[in-house]
């Protein structure tokens, strides 16, 4: 398709003309110039055309997503142009409109006002800034699940070693979501404070019933965060129909955002109960040092302090529109029918154990599987040799491997996948 029709095309796509210049911007000569595919993504040829958009080599099938995701050349084109732009006048770019224009963005898409949301690093970010920002007394416990990526246990242990908070764990069942929140609800008692879950398990993709869980806490008094970070640009979802105290996502793995780019969501009525404590230039809202007086700003952007990157959030704001762009519900689709696709071939390898939820309810994008001859560190040297990317998993006691699926990828990628398991030399 020729830059033409491309052009013809963001005229008349999901997001209608608003994109245009941007977009426009986004696709310098110098580079191949993206088509964006002009039919409907029920037709096959959609996805080939689509993967066009991404610079990401086709020699090494990437399925690793949920470590980072690959970012397609509008994101990447806008980090650049931003950068030059600025670095021409030696500006940082922070200017109020262009900030609250990517959260207006990003509020859009994840269910929330745009004041409830920090422009933060990385989810982990998010989660030190939510636990580090409550007042804790020795003794308080925290609710977490066996199964925790780092990012979401390292912090409590760290809080645990500080300030003695008792950390209680429940093992992540796959096969009901009821099971999960009882789990729960039997950790409980008068000392639980806080109630920190992902909302898809990093291990094997399990989706948790955040829903239930947070409005169990709300009704115990107990404070909620929800790990995000393997969330936003996967699948739709609401964070004010969620219900959760705090919300820390990722913008560098399904969002397909540069790296380094996450939010924070912290619901308004809950801004004074997570105190700021990283302050600075932005975190203000009606500040004199000389008379001694400061108030934090109102609104989430008091988690936010000091000189940021511009080009990077104004990459992030690119990624949010170039994910709302094809429409969230289409991308979890497809994610959905690629990772659905692998976990039935992987089932009727012999030998294969799938980890991850076989209820479509509780299942995302993620897979993560078991060869029961053969290591997965072996399995895994295997398909690289196939050129394929996986992670290993080894949260949680397990020794598996994982394989993300998202928009880049291909039903001919997860067939390679299944050849390289079903030829395994063990
Ligand atoms: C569930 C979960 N939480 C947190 C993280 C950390 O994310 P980030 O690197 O954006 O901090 C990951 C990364 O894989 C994850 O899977």
């Amino acid at each position: 398709m020729k830059r033409s029709d491309f052009l013809r095309t963001c005229c008349t796509g999901i997001a209608g003309t608003a994109l245009l210049p941007q977009l426009m911007h986004a696709a310098p000569d110098a580079l191949p110039a993206p088509a964006w595919p002009s039919i409907d993504p029920s037709d096959e040829r959609f996805w080939t055309l689509l993967r066009d958009q991404f610079p990401l080599t086709r020699e090494r099938a990437y399925l690793n997503t949920g470590g980072l995701g690959a970012s397609p050349y509008v994101v990447l084109e806008t980090v650049k142009g931003k950068m030059d732009e600025l670095e021409h006048i030696c500006e940082t770019g922070h200017t109020d409109e262009a900030l609250h224009g990517i959260k207006v963005n990003a509020a859009g898409l994840l269910g929330c006002d745009a004041p409830e949301l920090a422009l933060v690093r990385n989810t982990t970010e998010g989660i030190n800034i939510i636990a580090q920002g409550v007042t804790w007394k020795k003794g308080d416990e925290v609710i977490l699940s066996t199964h925790e990526h780092v990012g979401n246990s390292m912090t409590w242990m760290a809080l645990a070693r500080s300030q003695g908070i008792v950390i209680r764990l429940f093992e992540p069942s796959t096969a009901s979501a009821a099971e999960n929140l009882e789990r729960i609800m039997t950790l409980t008692n008068r000392r639980t404070r806080m109630i920190s879950i992902p909302h898809v398990v990093t291990t094997t993709g399990l989706r948790m019933p955040v829903k239930e869980i947070c409005a169990f806490a709300r009704s115990r008094g107990i404070l909620n965060l929800v790990d995000g970070a393997q969330t936003a640009g996967m699948f739709p979802f609401s964070l004010h129909d969620i219900g959760c105290d705090a919300y820390a996502t990722s913008g560098h793995k399904w969002l397909m955002g540069p790296k380094e780019t996450g939010m924070l969501y912290v619901r308004k009525d809950m801004m004074d109960t997570f105190t700021p404590r990283f302050v600075g230039a932005y975190s203000d809202g009606g500040y004199d040092f000389l008379k001694g007086t400061m108030a934090f700003n109102p609104t989430a952007q008091r988690y936010e302090y000091g000189t940021v990157s511009m080009p990077l959030r104004a990459g992030l704001g690119a990624a949010f529109q170039f994910v709302q762009r094809i429409g969230i519900a289409t991308i979890w689709e497809r994610d959905r029918a690629l990772s659905s696709h692998l976990a039935a071939g992987l089932r009727a390898i012999p030998h294969v154990r799938v980890h991850s939820p076989e209820d479509p309810a509780l299942c995302s994008a993620m897979t993560t599987f078991e060869h029961d001859r053969l290591p997965s560190l072996e399995i895994q040297k295997q398909l690289t040799e196939r050129n394929l990317r996986t992670r290993s998993v080894n949260e949680g006691g397990m020794a598996a491997l994982r394989i993300s699926t998202h928009i880049y990828n291909t039903f001919e990628e997860v067939e390679r996948v299944l050849d390289g398991v079903r030829a395994a030399k063990f």
